[in-house]
C-alpha cells in the first residue's frame, strides 16, 4: 500500500538517497529542507526516478524553533494522515553553535526540532503510523542541563551527547504512548557513510549511503520495524541491540524528556 513519508533533512545524503528509494517503490514523499534551491533539485531528482513520483517540498531551517513550529503547521495543513516520519536531519560540524533561541544548535537540530516536530505531527501519524529517529553509533552521556544552553564541547562531544538524547526521548516516548500511538524506533544508519557530514567531521570519503537508505526504508515499511517501537536498531551489526547504557535507564530517559519540554514550554 501507498504511504505517505516526510523525510527531513532529504535535500543530501542519506535522506536524499532514502526519499529516492521510497519513490522507486510508489511511495509519496515529503522532502524537508533549509534550502529552497537545494529542494527544487532533490525534487527533480525524485521525478527522474519516476515522472509520476508524488513529491511535495517544505522549507524550515530546524535550528530555528519558530520554524520548527511553522513546518509542523504546514504539514497538518496539507495532511490529515502520515504514515512515516523519519527524523533524519542532522549536524555535526556547524560555523554558528549559538541558535536564534539561545540555544545549541546542534542539540537543537539533532535532538529538541526532531522531538518538537514527533509531538506535533503525533495525531496524524495514529497507532498504524511509524517516527524513524536517525541516531548514531557516537552516543555519549548527557545530563538534562546540557541542553539548555550553548556547548563549549568540541563538535565531536556534542554531536554524541545530541544523538544519546534523541535515542533515550525516542525510549521514553515510545513507553510513553505504548499502542495509543505510532511505533517509535531510533536507527543507527551504519557508520562513516559517505555523505558531506561524514567528510567535514572526519576527513574521509566514507561507504555507500544506499546501505543506510535501505535500513531506513526498512524501519519505514517492515513488518519487522512495526513491532520494535522503543527499540534501537544497530546498522553497523545489522540487528537490534542495546544502545549506550544510559537509554535504558527509564528514569535517565525521562529526565531528558522533561528538559526537552522545558524547553519547549510556551513556544
Ligand atoms: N553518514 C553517516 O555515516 C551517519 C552515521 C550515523 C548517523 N548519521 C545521521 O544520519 C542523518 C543524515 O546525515 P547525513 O550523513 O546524510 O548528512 P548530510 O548529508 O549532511 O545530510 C543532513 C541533512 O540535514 C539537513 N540539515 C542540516 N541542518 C539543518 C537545519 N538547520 N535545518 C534543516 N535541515 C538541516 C541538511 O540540509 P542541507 O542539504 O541544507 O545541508 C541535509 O539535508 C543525520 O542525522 C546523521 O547524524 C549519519
Amino acid at each position: 500500500m501507498k504511504k505517505t513519508i516526510l523525510i527531513t533533512g532529504s535535500t543530501d545524503g542519506i535522506g536524499l538517497v532514502t526519499a529516492k528509494t521510497l519513490v522507486g517503490l510508489g511511495h509519496s514523499v515529503l522532502l524537508h529542507g533549509r534550502s529552497s534551491a537545494k529542494l527544487e533539485a532533490a525534487k527533480q531528482q525524485l521525478l527522474a526516478v519516476s515522472s509520476e513520483a508524488q513529491v511535495e517540498t517544505y522549507v524550515a531551517d530546524l535550528s530555528r524553533l519558530d520554524q520548527v513550529k511553522a513546518l509542523a503547521l504546514a504539514v497538518r495543513e496539507r495532511h490529515q494522515q502520515l504514515d512515516v516520519l523519519i527524523n533524519n536531519a542532522g549536524v555535526y560540524v556547524v560555523p554558528e553553535t549559538v541558535s536564534p533561541d539561545g540555544l545549541d544548535i546542534r542539540f537543537t537540530v539533532n535532538t529538541i526540532a526532531p522531538y518538537w516536530l514527533t509531538q506535533q505531527l503525533l495525531p496524524l501519524l495514529g497507532a498504524s503510523g511509524r517516527v524513524v529517529n536517525l541516531s548514531s553509533a557516537a552516543q555519549a552521556p548527557i545530563t538534562a542541563d546540557e541542553m539548555t544552553g550553548p556547548s563549549n564541547l568540541d563538535d565531536g562531544a556534542v554531536y554524541a551527547k545530541s544523538k544519546l538524547a534523541l535515542t533515550m526521548w525516542s525510549r521514553h516516548l515510545a513507553a510513553s504512548i505504548g499502542r495509543e500511538g505510532p511505533a517509535v524506533i531510533a536507527v543507527n544508519p551504519g557508520s562513516f557513510l559517505g555523505s558531506k557530514m561524514v567528510k567535514q567531521a572526519y576527513g574521509r570519503v566514507g561507504g555507500d549511503l544506499q546501505k543506510g537508505a535501505d535500513i531506513l526504508v526498512k524501519a519505514a515499511l517492515s513488518e519487522e520495524f512495526s513491532r520494535a517501537s522503543g527499540q534501537y536498531f544497530d546498522n553497523d551489526a545489522g540487528r537490534f541491540a542495546n544502545p549506550h547504557p544510559d537509554a535504558l535507564d527509564s528514569a535517565k530517559n525521562a529526565e531528558i524528556a522533561a528538559a526537552i519540554e522545558a524547553i519547549l514550554a510556551n513556544r
